[in-house]
């Protein structure tokens, strides 16, 4: 959705894969989903580095509301757990510098059974969140026909823009409707939407994971060029800091999100995070590859017998970025491959290695390269011209 907003892909914390509807904030106050934590949440954004590097958007995910709307038929957080209400919250977000999301569902219930957003509500649920000072809705569909989707997604597109606040809007219609073309609209889609999430739920694990990258990337045909400036696909959050992935395979979803121009949305636990998550998380470079102002998709370029896969990126300037990945499951491989292999241009390069830290100097693209790729780890390459950016890289 071409408006000004999500020039680049949006950053931030979203509660659901982490905290799910933990909704027991009696036995559980420091996780249950309340204000608090996202006030935690928000503190620890500004606190820990994370705001200053784009990470901004604080996401409410489902089961925050009353079971019950309120009297005019408004939506309203569950009491008990948001006893200053939404717009409190919305306010110490922005006092923070920070902006607030929020989750609703065009259908009948939510996933998880709160009120849902029947057509006849789209207009007082979108008024509502402009009211309350909502920056980003996350629109699911959840218990909804393809009729009412089919109404309901752009109703809601018109609504947001009818209340003159500036708000992202996140579609999950494409999982709905089984995430590819014919079926998908990505036309339609980009129009009134500035992402939308085109795939499965992600898992705390490395099978989740690689099913996301593999879907993405067999579909890359149909995906790749419909991304773009004000218009994401959405693979789903960042488990980086959770519980089932290795130091390597952190590294390898923060890279493959990095290269697809995914949204970097966290869904951690942001007040125990190890010093190498955070690392992977905080990476300048990534992250600067993940918001390169092109906002070109990258796409999957080779996939090896040896189980090694290629991805490349364009970025501004004529620089890229590469990403080897490897799917084997033994040891370090090591890959035998030249720029020139890999479409590049006569010439001289440097490449930066985004997580070793490392320079690789007076590379032309014929020069035989060995790189040793840990099992579901990756190497990632910052490539650009010997004689672009000497001086910034050089310090
Ligand atoms: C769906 C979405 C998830 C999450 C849950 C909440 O499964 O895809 O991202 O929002 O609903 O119930």
């Amino acid at each position: 959705l071409d408006n000004g907003l999500l020039k680049t892909p949006p950053m931030g914390w979203m509660a659901w894969e982490r905290f799910r509807c933990d909704i027991n904030c009696i036995d559980d106050p420091k996780n249950c989903i309340s204000e608090s934590l996202f006030r935690d949440m928000a503190d620890r954004l500004v606190e820990d580095g994370w705001k200053e590097l784009g990470y901004e958007y604080v996401i409410i995910d489902d089961c925050w509301m009353s079971r019950l709307r309120d009297e005019q038929g408004r939506l309203q957080p569950e009491s008990f757990r948001f006893p200053g209400g939404i717009p409190k919250l919305a306010r110490y977000i922005h006092d923070r510098g920070l902006k607030l999301g929020i989750y609703a569902d065009m259908g009948n219930y939510t996933c998880m059974g709160y009120p849902g957003t029947t057509l006849d509500n789209i207009e007082i649920d979108a008024q509502t969140f402009a009211s309350w000072g909502v920056d980003y809705l996350k629109f699911d569909g959840c218990n909804s026909n393809p009729v009412e989707q089919m109404l309901g997604y752009p109703l809601m597109s018109k609504a947001l823009n009818a209340t003159g606040r500036p708000m992202v809007y996140s579609c999950s219609w494409p999982v709905y409707q089984g995430g590819l073309p014919p079926n998908v609209n990505y036309t339609l889609l980009g129009d009134i939407c500035h992402l939308w999430r085109n795939y499965d739920d992600i898992q705390d694990s490395w099978d989740s994971l690689q099913s996301i990258i593999d879907w993405f990337s067999n579909n890359q045909d149909d995906l790749q060029p419909i991304a773009g400036p004000g218009r994401w696909n959405d693979p789903d959050m960042l488990i980086i800091g959770n519980f089932g992935l290795s130091l390597d395979q952190a590294r390898s979803q923060m890279a493959i999100w990095a290269i697809m121009a995914s949204p970097l949305i966290m869904s951690n636990d942001l007040r125990n995070l190890d010093n190498s998550a955070r690392a992977i998380l905080q990476n300048k470079v990534a992250i600067g590859i993940n918001q390169d102002p092109l906002g070109i998709q990258g796409r999957r370029l080779l996939k090896e017998k040896s189980q090694i896969e290629v991805y490349w990126r364009p970025l501004v300037g004529s620089t890229s970025a590469l990403v080897f990945l490897s799917r084997r499951t033994d040891m370090p491989y090591r890959y035998h491959t030249s720029l020139a292999k890999l479409n590049y241009d006569a010439g001289n390069y440097r490449a930066y290695d985004v997580f070793g830290g490392s320079l690789v100097k007076g590379l032309n693209a014929t020069t035989e390269l060995t790189l040793s790729i840990n099992p579901s780890g990756v190497v990632m390459w910052y490539v650009y011209q010997e004689t672009q950016y000497k001086e910034e890289t050089e310090t």
